[in-house]
């Protein structure tokens, strides 16, 4: 399933990512700002577990959550404090992927992942959802490490991506702040904001 977060704030701030003149301090920031923001989506129905609490006048109440947030590098770390801003206990497991610029194909080159994810609710960072490949890869890692509940968050999403997510991992639950028209012949998304890695870390 695709959600589209839309608010004016994402707006605003993605308008200013996509902007060719955004260097790299100021793209880091609107990459926080738009993270901090979805995450509130993102997270709306989260599994909780009823606990108790003492309040300083009576018991209470409450409950408690159990998740995992994955960035896929790099870009993904740069969604990663604003995940962490709402989700500050939850462990991160770290994917390191590379898109071949040829042929597209994913290169896996880092896996820092809990053995045993059954139950957890996952969070996969990923700014960039072009071919889908990136996305495919590491929610099959991580299905691997029997997560069966996995969110994708990205900034832009292009529709092959989303389809070939939706159509390899079924029960994926996609977020994006804006869905895209299309990708060009080097699988990059248009009118996209470029290469998000390379903007995030100026290289
Ligand atoms: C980019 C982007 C995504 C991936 C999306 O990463 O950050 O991870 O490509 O493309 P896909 O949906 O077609 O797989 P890249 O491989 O350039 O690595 P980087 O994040 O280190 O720049």
């Amino acid at each position: 399933m695709l959600t589209v977060v839309d608010h004016p704030l994402i707006r605003t701030a993605l308008t200013r990512l996509r902007d060719t003149r955004t260097i790299p301090r100021e793209f880091r920031v609107l990459v926080h700002e738009v993270s901090l923001l979805m995450a509130f989506e993102v997270t709306r129905d989260l599994q909780v577990r009823a606990a108790r609490v003492q309040t300083p006048l009576a018991p209470s109440r409450g409950w408690t959550l159990k998740r995992d947030v994955v960035p896929v590098l790099r870009a993904g770390l740069g969604m990663l404090p604003g995940f962490q801003a709402v989700l500050p206990d939850a462990t991160v497991a770290v994917i390191g992927l590379k898109r071949d610029e040829t042929t597209l194909a994913t290169h896996t080159y880092l896996t820092k992942i809990p053995d045993d994810l059954s139950g957890t609710d996952v969070i996969l960072l990923d700014p960039m959802l072009a071919t889908g490949g990136s996305a495919s890869t590491a929610i099959g890692l991580l299905r691997a490490r029997h997560a069966k509940k996995v969110r994708v968050a990205s900034i832009v999403a292009a529709p092959p991506g989303v389809s070939r997510v939706l159509d390899a991992h079924p029960g994926t639950r996609i977020f994006t702040a804006a869905l895209d028209a299309r990708l060009n012949k080097n699988g990059f998304i248009v009118p996209g904001l470029g290469d998000a890695g390379d903007r995030v870390f100026g290289v």
